[in-house]
């Protein structure tokens, strides 16, 4: 069954479907197997699973499908014409996938709805970070579970620079603010590539059936400001 559960944290000119992963590496094109054929089955299986997504995806977009293989650092190769992003996590893959003439990017990650162990959270968040970190209250629960949002929103971030800077980026390299009716803002805090300390980007998180998620996409005509 594929579901559309995080359709809201995108533009409506994405298609974000998702499904539970399932083996099956008969679903993967000869390009795309190389990646996990010595992999064990849970990463095949949700490899096979996002591939699986990313083509039904691109029928939804009414293209032709294509392969989607990785690049050495891991990064999906999305054919061109289309930006896109990949996420998995317990129980569930997720792929997003829209238009490169308009968009210049995107990212996508999912994580399950679970206190991160504080002793994690100085390294996951800067200390300018404590009104996100207190969004749910001062409860160690309530904490470790913001902190986790944290991470998740920074994780979509990463994914989504990745291509456009090709830099690796810690988590205190960027500064969230996320505000409790399901908008965020980034700023990033050093230079990536053509990407100037400062920019900043806005996207959307969810907390839904047991999953933090959070999407964020960068417009073509966005892509030039520093
Ligand atoms: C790359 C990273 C974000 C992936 O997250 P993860 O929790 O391991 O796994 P997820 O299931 O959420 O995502 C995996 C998918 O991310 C995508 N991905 C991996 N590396 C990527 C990259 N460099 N750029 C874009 N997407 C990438 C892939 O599609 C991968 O799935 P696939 O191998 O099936 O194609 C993570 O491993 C990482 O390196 N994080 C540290 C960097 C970071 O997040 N810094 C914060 C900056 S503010």
């Amino acid at each position: 069954m594929i579901g559309e559960r995080f359709a809201p944290l995108f533009p409506p000119d994405f298609v974000v479907v998702d499904a539970p992963p399932e083996p099956g590496l008969e679903r993967l094109w000869p390009e795309e197997r190389g990646a996990v054929e010595g992999a064990v089955v849970a990463r095949q299986a949700e490899y096979a699973t996002a591939r699986w997504l990313c083509r039904e995806a691109m029928r939804r977009l009414g293209v032709e499908a294509r392969a989607v293989p990785s690049s050495s650092e891991r990064m999906p190769c999305w054919p061109q014409g289309l930006v896109g992003s990949i996420a998995h996590t317990r129980g569930l893959c997720v792929a997003v996938l829209g238009r490169a003439s308009r968009w210049a990017a995107v990212g996508i990650d999912v994580e399950p709805d679970e206190p991160v162990n504080e002793t994690l959270h100085a390294r996951l968040c800067r200390a300018d970070e404590q009104p996100s970190v207190t969004l749910w209250g001062e409860e160690p629960a309530a904490r470790g579970r913001a902190v986790r949002l944290l991470f998740c929103i920074k994780e979509a971030f990463y994914k989504c620079q990745y291509p456009c800077t090709r830099t690796f980026l810690g988590f205190q390299d960027a500064r969230v603010a996320v505000h409790l009716d399901g908008r965020f803002e980034l700023e990033l805090l050093r230079d990536a590539g053509p990407w100037r300390a400062g920019r900043r980007l806005a996207g959307r998180w969810s907390r839904q059936e047991g999953y933090l998620a959070a999407g964020i996409a960068l417009a073509r005509s966005e892509e030039g400001s520093p």
